[in-house]
């Protein structure tokens, strides 16, 4: 079965995701297409081109990719001034001997490999920085903010844990039965400079393996590095749990992080055969979009809510 799953903001591009595999593409190329076009997406202010900045203003982009047939992995971080991190990761999978490449090193490497130079934040992005830093900042000053020698109270003040943040997860199934997992974010808006998530952290925000299945993560970033959850949920998954009971078990790891953070965490994952499943920590619910071979639309399924010291599945 041939299938595309993703979080609830991947519209964009899962209908493109499927194409690709319908044609014959592998599951990473479908993976790196539907991403694409969520990046360029300008309404969505948690991932590529309409992302908002950090605490200086800029905007710096996250993003993993992961094929499940060899266990391959590249990965990107604060990358400034591309629109695509989730291809610049795929070439650092492909043609390095690397798995991670962050900061000044991943944007020298995407301009080593041709990708063209993009001007963000966009002015929307741009105009919701200086809005929230209105009260704090006299206009004028904004730009000078990099020269302050402390950027931490301002963080502090302006984050907030409880918020929703953006970020996208594609998992794909592709003819041959190979899966492969992308995350793409701008992470936290007004975040600490250099601040990564677990968007690029393989086995936090994204793994996929062929023989147990793949899973990503949307929310409290910081939370799924701690827990390892992506890559938990594959583990749970050879150990013979269910797809539903593996984001069950990784939620109740999570359980103690989420309680003392007020945080929360979305999941989406598939088994090997390609059965999809969506989980969410945030008690008001969530959605996640599920795409099959024979589908001629996406259907936008509920996440199930995760809820203390339940059974679940
Ligand atoms: N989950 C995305 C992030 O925390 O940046």
């Amino acid at each position: 079965m041939m299938l595309v799953v993703t979080s609830h903001n991947g519209l964009p591009g899962i209908a493109k995701a499927m194409q690709v595999l319908r044609e014959g593409g592998t599951a990473l190329d479908a993976v790196e297409a539907g991403i694409r076009l969520v990046e360029l997406n300008e309404q969505d202010e948690g991932v590529g081109i309409g992302g908002l900045p950090n605490i200086l203003g800029q905007v710096e982009l996250d993003a993993s990719i992961m094929d499940g047939r060899t266990l391959a992995a590249g990965a990107v971080g604060a990358v400034q001034g591309y629109a695509h991190p989730i291809s610049i990761a795929r070439r650092v999978m492909e043609l390095t001997p690397h798995v991670m490449l962050v900061g000044e090193g991943a944007n020298r490497f995407a301009a080593e490999m041709g990708f063209s130079r993009c001007d963000l934040p966009l002015e929307h992005a741009r105009n919701k920085w200086q809005e929230r830093l209105r009260d704090l900042f006299p206009a004028e000053e904004l730009d000078a903010l990099a020269e302050r020698k402390e950027l931490l109270p301002l963080v502090r003040e302006l984050i907030n844990t409880r918020l929703r943040q953006g970020t996208v997860n594609f998992l794909a199934r592709d003819q041959y039965g190979d899966i492969a997992c992308g995350v793409s974010t701008s992470g936290w808006p007004w975040k600490y400079p250099g601040r990564l998530g677990d968007s690029p952290v393989i086995g936090a925000g994204g793994y996929a393996d062929n023989r147990y299945g793949a899973a990503a993560c949307t929310g409290y970033g910081e939370l799924s590095i701690r827990a390892g959850t992506a890559r938990s949920i594959v583990l749970y998954m050879k150990m013979g749990f269910s797809v539903a009971e593996a984001c069950w078990e990784a939620m109740r790891d999570l359980q103690p992080l989420l309680t003392a953070s007020g945080g929360y965490i979305n999941i989406v994952a598939m088994d090997r055969h390609g059965e999809p499943f969506g989980i969410t920590s945030k008690p008001s619910g969530g959605h996640y979009l599920v795409m099959r071979e024979d589908s001629h639309t996406p259907e936008e399924r509920d996440a199930v809510v995760y809820q203390e010291n339940t059974a679940g599945e």
